[in-house]
């Protein structure tokens, strides 16, 4: 499997697990996401790509989640965004595309693209996502909120949409958020290898990278108080019970956020609270449960500053710049695709 592709399926941001499910013909046995769940439950280890913890209903979580006190993550990179956005914009004028992983319509984007076409004069969006409805929504948000830019939504997976893109102009990659967290490190350089790969000398890609920090704080931030992370986790098997017809009861389960500190990584899995056998109808199979048996849902890696500058150099990228914000979590890189 290529690079970009394992990207996808773990990062595709908003919508896009119900997107991909939509591309797909008719019965709930032959979609995507049946194939993955069916494949995930019945494995050893129990797992269900964290992709699909994107529908209608855990979007919202999700959004709901960037607000809560624990999860510092969007609050820490909005503060170097909003800090930092005429230095991270500045440069000669003359048009750039900005072209970001996943549909943005945060204040993040906004800010960074209004510094843009003050500094630069022209700017064009260029946002990539596997979600037609995520992408109108984002084109009709952001000319609404960025008067004078041009908007030119992307539908496509991101190494197929980078291949569409031909303007001229420097390029900006925006891929904000940690995503990338939800690659292992490999992954992680490997993908940013290939997106490199399809920039020119002179353009940057700006990262969101989560840093590493004590387990409490990461726990917490995974594991909040009023419960808004476990209700997006355990959201996957309403999603299983809704889609697939199966008979999962909630309450039997619980959300476990833990710091794996040999990976380096928050791993988030969903736990059977007894012992019991949950049928799926439209997979026609039945899955046991033994009390405390874990299903995987997602990691999230946490670097350190070494591992960043690992992470650029297997990727063949210049750190330009580095910012974090004041209370040292949080970390937005300017990488370089150098000449040559
Ligand atoms: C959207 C992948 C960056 O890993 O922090 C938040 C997802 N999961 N809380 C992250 C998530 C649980 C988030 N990313």
């Amino acid at each position: 499997m290529q690079t970009g592709d394992v990207a996808q399926e773990h990062l595709s941001d908003g919508m896009a697990g119900a997107c991909l499910d939509a591309e797909e013909p008719s019965s709930a046995a032959d979609t995507r996401f049946a194939r993955d769940v069916a494949a995930g439950l019945t494995a050893s280890r129990k797992r269900i790509p964290c992709v699909y913890l994107y529908d209608a209903r855990g979007s919202r979580l999700f959004e709901h989640i960037t607000r809560l006190p624990e999860y510092y993550l969007t609050r820490a990179e909005s503060e170097i965004i909003l800090d930092g956005a005429a230095e991270i914009a500045s440069g000669p004028r003359g048009p750039v595309q900005v072209v970001e992983l996943g549909s943005g319509t945060s204040v993040k984007t906004i800010t960074l693209l209004q510094a843009l076409l003050e500094a630069r004069g022209s700017v064009t969006y260029l946002p990539i996502d596997v979600c037609g409805d995520a992408l109108a929504q984002s084109a009709s948000h952001i000319r609404a909120a960025v008067p004078g830019i041009a908007v030119r939504p992307v539908e496509a997976r991101y190494r197929e949409g980078l291949e569409r893109i031909d303007g001229d102009g420097e390029t900006m990659l925006l891929w904000l958020g940690s995503s990338i967290g939800n690659l292992d490190r490999d992954d992680a350089a490997s993908f940013l290898g290939d997106l490199r790969e399809r920039l020119s000398p002179g353009d940057r890609m700006l990262i969101g990278i989560d840093l590493a920090k004590d387990a409490r704080a990461l726990e917490a931030a995974y594991n909040d108080s009023a419960g808004v992370t476990a209700e997006f986790n355990l959201n996957l098997l309403v999603r299983i019970n809704r889609e697939l017809g199966g008979d999962f009861d909630v309450d039997r389960f619980r959300h476990v956020a833990v710091w794996n500190d040999d990976a380096g990584r928050v791993e988030m899995y969903i736990e059977s609270r007894s012992d019991q056998t949950v049928p799926i109808e439209a997979l026609g199979i039945a899955v046991s449960f033994v009390p405390g048996e874990r299903i995987h849902t997602e990691n999230s890696h946490k670097y350190t500053r070494g591992e960043i500058e690992n992470l650029a150099r297997r990727a063949g990228l210049s750190i330009e710049r580095q910012w974090v914000d004041s209370e040292g979590l949080f970390s937005l890189q300017s990488f370089r695709v150098d000449g040559g």
